[in-house]
């Protein structure tokens, strides 16, 4: 079989290491893909945006499936188009990709079918927002969320512990400065407690978790810095103990998967809930309708099956059938980043230490790289995510950097603290 792999960051290149590892798959084809995923795809130079040019070439290449990794396709109906085609594909409908694309969407969504989450209220004019933000801090809430309801590329959302910075950023929403993403807001009450990523597979039937990970949003070390795409995770997250996935599954996936049927929403692929556990339980901060990153890096190096198979399956509808494996060693991954990464950073630097990393055993995937010359540059903000497993946390967590410090380019960093929760648990 030939499979289609569509974006480039780290996402995408274990998707192809993964993928590739099926007996079933002839070839994997990864548009536009990176400098590492050519070990395991042929790139095609074809942005995920083109729409149209991805059909052309899935049909012009026999492609008998298509995964699709970023979330600005699934919500611009690569799904609806590649269908009306005849063209097998794993993800959302546009309908059902509004998940991710609007978060008052997904708040409606959530209210309606009783999945607990941060109380809000939505906004499309600045003064009621700034009046509103102004009476949540007057009746003593210790802060508020301001999210810009449509995609911003991880950038729309703002935790903000005083009054007056929450106004700032409601005013940057409206003053353009996440286009018209920010023309409508959301302020939500802040939640406290510990984050966790459930990622689920759902072919509308049934809906499966994955193994359960955590992700580290912030730049620096103690969740310091700006919030980045993720620079770190781990799996399994020990904070989602047995108890704690009995009541994600009774409490967030079943409503969810009954609240798709009921609202007809056509989704066959994956759904990944970004979770605070609360005291009060576990409540969702955002649905997003494709794989996190990091989080899938340590996810799918645990996994043990034929992910193909179990992709299928899923679009196929019989999801009930899939086997998923798992490896009981934990794993951890590391973000590498351009320095100045969320913000402004440089690109085109060559990378060292690249195979003395991997001869480590851990797998260095590509996000931002490209190669110049027989090169491998520097080429986004996230350029490399180097994942290792361990018998123990712990031993993940030294073999990870004993990795990670063999690999080096001017201006590159990285958190030195990736698992810091998981080791502060106490031992059972
Ligand atoms: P989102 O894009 O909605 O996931 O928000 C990005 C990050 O902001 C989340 O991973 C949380 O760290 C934080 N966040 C979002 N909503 C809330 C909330 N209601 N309370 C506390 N933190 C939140
Ligand atoms: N790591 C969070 C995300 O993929 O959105």
């Amino acid at each position: 079989m030939n499979v289609l792999v569509i974006g480039s960051g780290g996402r995408e290149h274990v998707l192809c290491w993964k993928l590739a590892q099926s007996a079933r798959v002839d070839k994997v084809y990864c548009a536009p893909g990176n400098a590492g995923i050519k070990q395991h795809a042929e790139c095609v130079d074809l942005p995920v945006d083109k729409l149209e040019a991805l059909a052309d070439f899935a049909v012009s290449h026999q492609i008998d499936f298509t995964v699709v990794g970023p979330e600005a396709p699934l919500c611009a109906g690569i799904v609806d188009l590649f269908r009306s085609r005849g063209l097998k594909i794993f993800g959302p409908t546009q309908a059902a990709a509004r998940l991710e694309g609007s978060k008052d969407f997904a708040k409606a969504f959530m209210v309606k079918h009783h999945i607990p989450t941060a109380q809000s209220a939505t906004f499309t004019h600045q003064i009621g927002a700034v009046e509103y933000i102004a009476k949540q801090f007057d009746r003593g809430a210790r802060g508020v969320v301001v999210k810009a309801d449509g995609l911003a590329a991880g950038k729309g959302v703002l935790v903000a512990y005083d009054p007056d910075s929450a106004i700032d950023f409601v005013s940057d929403c409206f003053n353009g400065a996440f286009g018209s993403s920010g023309k409508k807001i959301l302020i939500e009450e802040c939640l406290f407690g510990e984050e966790a990523s459930i990622l689920a597979l759902t072919d509308g039937k049934t809906i499966v978790p994955l193994a359960s990970a955590q992700d580290h949003k912030r730049a620096f070390d103690n969740d310091e810095g700006p919030n980045t795409g993720g620079m770190g995770a781990y799996s399994p997250a020990p904070v989602v103990d047995a108890a704690m996935m009995e009541r994600i599954q009774s409490e967030i996936l079943t409503p969810f998967l009954k609240g798709i049927q009921a609202d007809k929403l056509d989704y066959k692929g994956i759904i990944f809930v970004g979770i605070m556990i609360t005291d009060d339980g576990p409540k969702v901060l955002e649905f997003n309708v494709r794989f996190g990153d990091p989080e899938v890096q340590a996810v799918l190096r645990r996994f043990e099956g034929d992910l193909l198979d179990v992709m299928q399956k899923t679009v196929d509808g019989r999801l009930d059938e899939a086997e998923l494996r798992w490896n009981d060693q934990p794993a951890v991954c590391v973000v590498l980043a351009s320095g100045g990464y969320p913000e402004h950073y440089e690109k085109g630097f060559p990378i060292f230490g690249l195979e003395a990393a991997g001869a480590t055993g851990a797998i260095v995937f590509h996000a931002g790289t490209a190669e110049k010359c027989g090169e491998i540059i520097t080429a986004g903000g996230r350029v490399l995510g180097v994942t290792a497993l361990g018998a123990t946390i712990t031993e993940a967590i030294d073999k990870v950097y004993e990795a990670v410090d063999l690999i080096e380019w001017d201006d590159c960093f990285c958190r030195r603290d990736i698992g810091f929760r998981a080791l502060a648990r106490p031992k059972k």
